[in-house]
């Protein structure tokens, strides 16, 4: 357990045993960032020189460590690049950095820059979630020991204005949210069915009893028997694949004085096989992940709830396992969603957009102001914005506020169209409602959310493609370690905030 706590200390006279600055690649040469001016003074005129022995150059990702003899009060000073400029982006950056190279300091002093609300909180969630570990499925931790601070302070100048202290605990929060999704994301697959998916949010509300608004989150599972008496052929028409059954969770977040009402919509496939459209072998190796969504969705609700928002949450999160069987759905199945719509499956891959279907249309009975689903929908949008960036998807304004709501958290989104033509393309079944998929090559992203459109009732809405940053295959930079990255849990965090503020 870590203990973070905020105050406007001198970085130099701080006892911790590490500190950590920021350090500025200035045209001049390396240069302390704010925060660290006190550290720059203790060390004179010899830091220039310091630092260029060091080879230290400021450049984002870069983190030396070194032995203060004495200069300042504490034994070891961090220096952690921010590259050219301040902002809580490089800032989170480079708090993450610093967590992962600090381990074996029992307490640790952030002196990175923090004079507004938005660079601590930036700080604060850079250091917990670029030192988060997964370690439950390892004997022991193997190479350098993984040992986080357990006693963190972040300094800054403002740490007692109202507004710092509030950004600096919805920081807490929101990381103790992302570190949530990353562990049900890193769990493997035969251990995160979607039984047991269900039975751990079920827990993690048990968990979640003591916070603000725990007295108005409620959860409950509909199993497959549930499902197919309200006739939820997506859901069904995916899960039938596996021996471990499809599950809907349901969570309900009403608090007194809410006011708006945000319903959230989650892909849950625990495995996704591509069915009898099987994944070739290499296709199919982080597919454990193609629950993120649904991680997501669940995660942030509990954030929302821990944090009291005053926004009445709906959220759906649509479990799955995507696998071969003899009872498996086939290329050409007819299948009647949650609603009376027909769908005719023509590539059992795309089988994310059939578990959101009827969860779509079951958000739409609560009469929600704004819907937001999450998946790992589609290949299509890893091609076309790589493994950092999510597409948005939807009505003009919903993008436009996600968006901005992407920005103050951290997380990048790129607005895509939907295509007028997609349109027909997804009505190009000749014995259904809609086509589930239509084998031309382009644009499967955009057709995918023109088919979700389909089943949001005309209500605002805005689709997160969130298939390229939710899964880290290569190694940590900045705040995002590899494997599961909590992806999304902050932007709808502050989506949320946003329309608690409007
Ligand atoms: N879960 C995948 C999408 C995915 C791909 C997520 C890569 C993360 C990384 C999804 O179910 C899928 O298989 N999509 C198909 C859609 C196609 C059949 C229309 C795809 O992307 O090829
Ligand atoms: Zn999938
Ligand atoms: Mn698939």
């Amino acid at each position: 357990m870590t203990t973070y706590a905020l105050r406007s200390a001198s970085p130099a006279k701080t006892r911790a045993d590490a500190v950590v600055v920021g350090v500025l690649r200035g045209p001049s040469g390396p240069t302390l960032a704010p925060g660290g001016d006190e550290v720059a003074s203790a060390y004179g005129r010899r830091l220039a020189p310091l630092l260029a022995t060091l080879g230290v150059t400021g450049k984002a990702g870069e983190v030396v460590k070194l032995p203060t003899s004495k200069t300042i009060s504490s034994p070891v000073l961090l220096l952690a690049g921010l590259g050219d400029e301040v902002t809580p982006g490089t800032a989170r950056r480079a708090a993450g950095v610093a967590a992962r190279a600090a381990t074996n300091a029992a307490s640790v002093a952030l002196a990175l820059p923090a004079d507004s609300a938005a660079l601590v909180r930036a700080v604060t969630e850079g250091w917990a979630l670029g030192g988060y570990t997964f370690t439950s499925y390892k004997r022991q931790p193997d190479g350098e020991r993984t040992d986080r601070a357990g006693e963190v302070v972040v300094l800054s100048p403002l740490a007692r204005k109202k507004d710092v202290v509030a950004a600096f605990e919805e920081a807490q929060v929101v990381s103790a949210a992302v570190a949530q999704a990353r562990d049900w994301v890193n769990t493997p697959p035969n251990d995160l069915r979607p039984p047991s998916f269900a039975d751990a949010v079920v827990e993690a509300r048990r968990g979640h009893g003591r916070s603000r608004g725990a007295g108005s989150l409620k959860v409950e599972v509909l199993d497959e028997k549930r499902l197919a008496e309200l006739g939820c052929g997506g859901i069904l028409s995916v899960g039938r694949s596996s021996d471990a059954p499809p599950r809907l969770v349901r969570l309900d977040y009403e608090p007194k004085g809410a006011v708006a009402h945000l319903a959230l919509v989650g892909k849950g496939i625990t495995f996704d096989s591509g069915g009898l459209s099987i994944k070739p072998a290499a296709g199919m190796k982080e597919m454990k992940s193609d629950m993120a969504g649904a991680a997501a969705v669940v995660a942030a609700t509990f954030a929302i709830a821990d944090l009291g928002l005053p926004v009445r949450l709906t959220t759906y999160a649509s479990l799955a396992e995507n696998m071969v069987s003899g009872d498996a759905s086939r290329p050409g199945d007819v299948v009647t969603m949650y609603g009376g719509t027909t769908v005719e499956i023509l590539n059992t891959d795309a089988e994310g957009r059939m578990v959101l279907g009827d969860a779509l249309v079951m958000a739409q009975e609560a009469e929600p102001d704004v819907v937001l689903d999450v998946a790992t929908l589609t290949g299509h949008m890893v091609m076309a914005l790589g493994d950092r960036v999510a597409g948005v998807l939807g009505d003009e304004k919903v993008v436009a506020d996600v968006l901005a709501a992407s920005e103050a958290a951290g997380e990048e989104h790129w607005p895509m169209p939907i295509p007028a033509m997609m349109e027909e393309r997804i009505r190009s079944s000749k014995i259904a409602d809609l086509a589930q998929h239509d084998w031309i090559r382009w644009g499967g992203g955009l057709y995918a959310a023109a088919f979700l459109r389909e089943f949001t009732g005309g209500l605002p809405w805005a689709h997160l493609d969130i298939a390229g940053p939710a899964f880290n295959s290569g190694g940590p930079w900045g705040q995002v370690t590899s494997g599961g990255t909590g992806f999304a849990v902050a932007t709808l965090v502050e989506y949320a905030r946003s329309l608690a503020t409007r």
